[in-house]
């Protein structure tokens, strides 16, 4: 049984003031996402939801004088490094595995290699890799994903049952 639900994750006040910033809309999309590759590629689901709902948490406002500056954005971007932090800190607070919420961490951290001088292909966990994938999957041009809007109750009713796909997904891991 896993200690710490999408739900717990989501409704913690860490996430609620950060996941606004990146969209609820594109986090939980990603995690649905998330949870078809995962099962598709023989990934455990619960880090890989867990990974892909805050593997953008780390994002910070991108406003200047008023206006969204994108190119300036990425030039300083270091969100994976901020959200990889950030997961890791929400995941302890909630109680989760230790081990769970290093490798939700380094998910996070590696889910893009924009940031780094040099690249990540060939180099990722599988786990890492379906995260990658799952946020590229939503990803528009320009960010525009991180605009699409989804009210509070919308995302809990969706992430619940995702809650739900995970912990059959476990069992059925677990029985075969
Ligand atoms: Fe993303």
């Amino acid at each position: 049984m896993r200690k710490v639900t999408l739900v717990d994750v989501f409704k913690h006040r860490i996430t609620q003031k950060y996941l606004q910033r990146s969209g609820i809309h594109h986090a939980v999309t990603v995690a649905g996402y998330a949870l078809e590759m995962a099962v598709e590629a023989g990934v455990d689901p619960d880090l890989a939801t867990k990974s892909a709902l805050l593997h953008d948490m780390g994002h910070y406002e991108w406003y200047r004088d008023g206006k969204w500056d994108y190119e300036e954005y990425r030039k300083h971007d270091i969100h994976a490094i901020k959200g990889a932090e950030r997961a890791h800190k929400l995941l302890i607070r909630l109680g989760e595995d230790r081990t769970v919420a290093k490798e939700v961490s380094l998910a996070v951290l590696l889910h893009t290699d924009s940031y780094l001088p040099f690249e990540l292909n060939g180099k990722r966990t599988s786990l890492q890799e379906v995260v990658r994938l799952a946020d590229e999957k939503d990803e528009q041009p320009g960010g525009l994903h991180h605009y699409k809007q989804m009210d509070k109750s919308e995302a809990i009713r969706i992430l619940h049952q995702l809650d739900l796909e995970v912990d059959q997904a476990d069992y059925e891991n677990d029985v075969s």
